[in-house]
């Protein structure tokens, strides 16, 4: 019955999500503030026509919060989903293959920026909904949350959730938003790491100066902030931030091993990545690298002249922005003021360093052993015909702790992408195959969770 209504209508999920893939919901940029907010609109109407009793826009100091809900019966149990309707910036544009908000099919994918991170991801679950709502099959009460500043930091959600205890009630919260080993293996996520982002500003001399008059006797702020973000790194890969580590919970022998029995091809990683080797904490497999430990990377680097041609300067500043992956139990604000007191702490004298903390997030770990889990366990049976494999993700929704704390729920991560989706890059797409296959997991997962 599931696979059926999602098979007659799949052609028009289809152009439906791709007339939300259209939407340039790009959060961090003010110029897309308009695009923003009617993305907001599109999705609460697509709430409401699915069967939702409200669907309503809550405003915040950024961009709005769609909030949807649906009651069957005060007896069932309530399910939270969560997801964002933001994208991240689509540049650089020019190695898009076709443009980032014109959707495009290729190879049983979609390409379009947001394809999978998160549009084509929370739209399986309106979806689902529908389907249920459509088949009168829906055993359990719906509240839709999807936000519009995932991708810069998630900075009003806080204050919306402690100020809507009542709203916000269920059991059980439910995210798509994460990866799954393949369309072979299927996964459920249960960790994720926290962030702690800062940038910083090196200077020098108190204007940009000619290289040749005055180079070698006055500090050169991007040699400076080089070295000091090489120093940041050990020989075997480890950070030298002074009790960065200290918090960091060491998995038992036994953990570590079911987590390295997940199915993970070196090799192929490789040749996707076109890299040689891989790189990474001694001690460590790449599996542990990006799941149980933490990491320092800077994420983009300026200064000087970086325009056509050359041109001999020696410039005043210099800029980096960083970012720190946590994992249980380091906290971000304690590792923001670590790396502040650490940073400022390699600078020579001969230039002045300032440290700007940008958002943050917890780490996370979900349980395996909550009637949630076992039903969104169950639902992967059914579907996919094979057990989901619980595995560590190295991503971060900052949300998900949050709602632990706040809320005292737990989350069950039930992601249906790929690594390999280019999220955040140039070509991001996803499965329609997963798209579809996510749909129906969804719908299973209704009918286990209310038995
Ligand atoms: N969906 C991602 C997080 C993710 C991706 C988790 C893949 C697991 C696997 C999310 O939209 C994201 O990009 N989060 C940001 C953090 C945020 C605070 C900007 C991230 O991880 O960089
Ligand atoms: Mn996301
Ligand atoms: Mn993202």
């Amino acid at each position: 019955m599931v696979k059926q209504y999602i098979h007659q209508h799949q052609e028009r999920f289809l152009q439906e999500l791709f007339e939300l893939l259209r939407l340039p919901s790009v959060s961090a940029d003010s110029r897309h503030k308009g695009d923003v907010r009617k993305t907001a609109e599109l999705v609460r109407q697509r709430i409401q026509e699915a069967g939702a009793d409200t669907a309503e826009l809550v405003e915040t100091n950024g961009h709005p919060i769609v909030f949807g809900e649906k009651r069957v019966d005060p007896a069932a149990p309530t399910v939270l989903v969560y997801g964002h309707y933001d994208v991240q910036p689509p540049d650089p544009l020019e190695r898009w293959h076709t443009p980032p908000f014109e959707p495009t099919v290729r190879e049983g994918k979609i390409y379009a920026r947001g394809a999978c991170d998160d549009k084509g991801q929370f739209y399986m679950h309106i979806k689902a909904f529908e389907l249920l709502m459509k088949q009168q099959a829906l055993t359990c009460n719906v509240k839709f949350m999807i936000e519009g500043e995932e991708e810069v930091g998630s900075d009003n959600l806080p204050l919306f959730v402690k100020t809507h205890r009542d709203k916000l009630k269920a059991d059980v919260i439910l995210i798509s938003d994460t990866a799954l080993i393949s369309l072979d293996q299927p996964s459920i996520t249960v960790g994720l790491r926290g962030l702690s982002y800062v940038e910083v500003e090196v200077t020098g001399a108190n204007r940009d100066l000619h290289s040749g008059v005055y180079g070698g006797a006055v500090a050169n702020p991007i040699n400076v902030l080089a070295k000091m973000i090489a120093s940041l790194h050990d020989e075997n890969g480890r950070i030298t931030i002074p009790g960065f580590y200290d918090r960091v919970a060491e998995l038992s022998a036994a953990e570590r091993q079911a987590l390295n029995n997940a199915p993970f091809d070196l090799a192929a990683y490789k040749k996707e990545l076109g890299i040689a080797e891989v790189i990474g904490e001694k001690g460590y497999t790449t599996l542990e690298r990006t799941g149980i430990r933490p990491t320092l990377d800077c994420n983009g680097i300026w200064g000087g002249y970086t325009g056509e041609g050359a041109k001999t300067v020696l410039p005043s500043k210099a800029y980096a922005k960083i970012s720190m992956r946590l994992v249980p139990d380091q906290q971000p604000a304690e590792i923001t003021e670590l790396f502040t007191k650490h940073f400022i702490s390699l600078a020579p004298p001969s230039v002045r360093v300032k440290v700007t903390p940008h958002h943050g997030g917890e780490p996370a770990v979900t349980p395996t052993t909550s009637k949630a889990y076992k039903a969104a366990e169950e639902a992967f049976k059914e579907v996919w015909g094979k057990a989901p494999i619980p595995t560590r993700d190295g991503g971060s929704i900052p949300i998900v702790a949050l709602f632990k704390k706040e809320l005292g729920l737990d989350t069950v991560l039930m992601g249906f992408g790929l690594d390999s989706d280019a999220l955040h890059s140039p070509n991001e797409h996803y499965g329609i195959a997963n798209f579809l296959r996510g749909i129906e997991t969804i719908a299973t997962f209704y009918k286990h969770f209310a038995k």
